[in-house]
């Protein structure tokens, strides 16, 4: 005989856990099953290992999905604002990085502490090193095949995540659950992800590599204001990862390294104004003095600005606002912070994430098609989507 439960939840991750606690203080008997050897390893890495839990500037326009609209309803009904009076409630320090992003001031271990906190007072269940070999239905509901037994409940809710860092623990499970119920996945693909670049260019772009600088990119019509890095694989740093969920393969990036100037009347001014100077020497007083010297060598800007012709002026104008560069591809799953795609909403309330011709299966957190942009969005939307499922099921 199954061991009866009425709620199962498969992942322990940040939606899971948020869903398990929730049901858990509606006196609901709870049974969360995770096959890797702890809870909320993604948690533990995520924010640089100081977790970035929420954003209080989070809107519907921070998400990407097939089904934009799909993701109001929950997020309306637990905000930035729910999860921060939780956050103080379990005494944890925290900072405002920038506008809206919140931290923890120490460890992101402690919002892992919190979840399974809340989880152990709400009388949840949770199954670490267990594996889920089958689903199957019936008229009472789902039972799990699994390498501790088999467990039965009358819902079910997936919380396995996305591909993102495979050694995290991350699997194309809830993917595969939700294909056999029928339901349709919108493709997946890695997002939040460093750019990788050719060799020429790669090579080309060495001596930038390890320099930050503000820049404002741009691809298919949108475009981020914040710090690019160069690796030495590539391009990183919050504005190429943001701009990374837009991209696609064979596109250009248009890379504007003074955002805040006409490039054309700054270099104008600057050519009237210190005519023996180098563009590397002006760029100085605009950008990292080292990355001016290395872009300005990059683009065989070595004669003082006198020298530059009206046509000269014009091209580097142009690229200082708009330095095109196409990567060639991204690092992937290896390092992407989220997966892009999943589970098709229109396949589920938006009020509860039920599925729609499917009593008792709910679809929560990364594995639905929600993806939010860089800064605290993408845990809001765990949280949020595992409390509708949390008070639902
Ligand atoms: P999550 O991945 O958290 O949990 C899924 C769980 O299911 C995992 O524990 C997994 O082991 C388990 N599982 C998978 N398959 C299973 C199976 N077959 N059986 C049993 N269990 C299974 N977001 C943000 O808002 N702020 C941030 O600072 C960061 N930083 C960050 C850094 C890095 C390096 C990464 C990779 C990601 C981030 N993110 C982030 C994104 C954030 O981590 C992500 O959006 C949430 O963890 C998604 O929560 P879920 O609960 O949906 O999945």
């Amino acid at each position: 005989m199954p061991t009866t439960y009425d709620v199962i939840i498969i992942g322990a991750g940040a939606a899971g856990l948020m869903c398990a606690a929730t049901a858990g203080y509606r006196g609901r008997r709870v049974l969360v099953i995770e096959h890797a050897r702890r809870p909320g390893r993604k948690i533990l890495m995520s924010g640089g290992g100081r977790c970035n839990f929420t954003n209080l500037n989070s809107t519907p326009a921070n998400f990407l999905s097939d089904n934009p609209g799909f993701c109001i309803s929950a997020l309306k009904r637990y905000t930035p604002e729910h999860f921060l009076e939780l956050v103080e409630r379990h005494g944890i320090e925290h900072e405002e990085k920038a506008a809206g992003q919140l931290f923890c001031q120490d460890s992101s271990r402690e919002i892992v502490d919190l979840l399974m906190t809340e989880a152990e007072w709400a009388g949840v269940d949770v199954m670490t090193r267990t594996t889920v070999a089958t689903v199957a239905t019936s008229d009472s509901g789902y039972t799990l095949a699994t390498s501790a037994g088999e467990f039965h409940a009358e819902a079910l809710v997936v919380a396995c995540g996305g591909l993102s860092i495979p050694t995290m623990g991350a699997t194309g499970f809830g993917y595969e659950l939700a294909r056999q119920f029928g339901l349709d996945i919108i493709p997946t693909r890695a997002g939040l992800v460093p750019f990788t670049l050719a060799p020429e260019l790669r090579e080309q772009l060495a001596p930038l590599a390890g320099i930050s600088c503000p820049v404002a990119v741009s691809c298919n019509g949108e475009r981020f204001r914040e710090p690019m890095l160069v690796t030495h694989k590539g391009l990183s740093g919050p504005a190429m990862l943001q701009i990374s969920s837009f991209w696609e393969p064979g596109d250009a990036l248009g890379i504007d390294l003074l955002p805040d100037q006409d490039a054309s009347q700054w270099l104008t001014e600057q050519r009237q104004k210190h005519p023996n100077r180098s563009a590397a020497r002006a760029l100085g007083e605009e950008l990292p003095k080292r990355f001016a010297q290395a872009f300005s060598e990059l683009q065989g800007w070595r004669e003082p600005l006198q020298h530059f012709s009206r046509a000269d002026l014009t091209q580097a104008a142009q690229t200082l606002n708009g330095w095109q560069l196409t990567p060639a591809g991204t690092e992937g799953y290896r390092t992407a912070e989220v997966t892009l795609g999943g589970v098709d909403t229109r396949s589920l309330s938006s009020k509860t994430m039920e599925v729609h011709d499917q009593p008792g299966l709910f679809f929560i957190g990364e594995v639905v098609d929600v993806t939010g942009h860089l800064g605290g969005h993408n845990f809001q939307w765990a949280w949020a989507s595992g409390v509708a499922a949390g008070q639902a099921v």
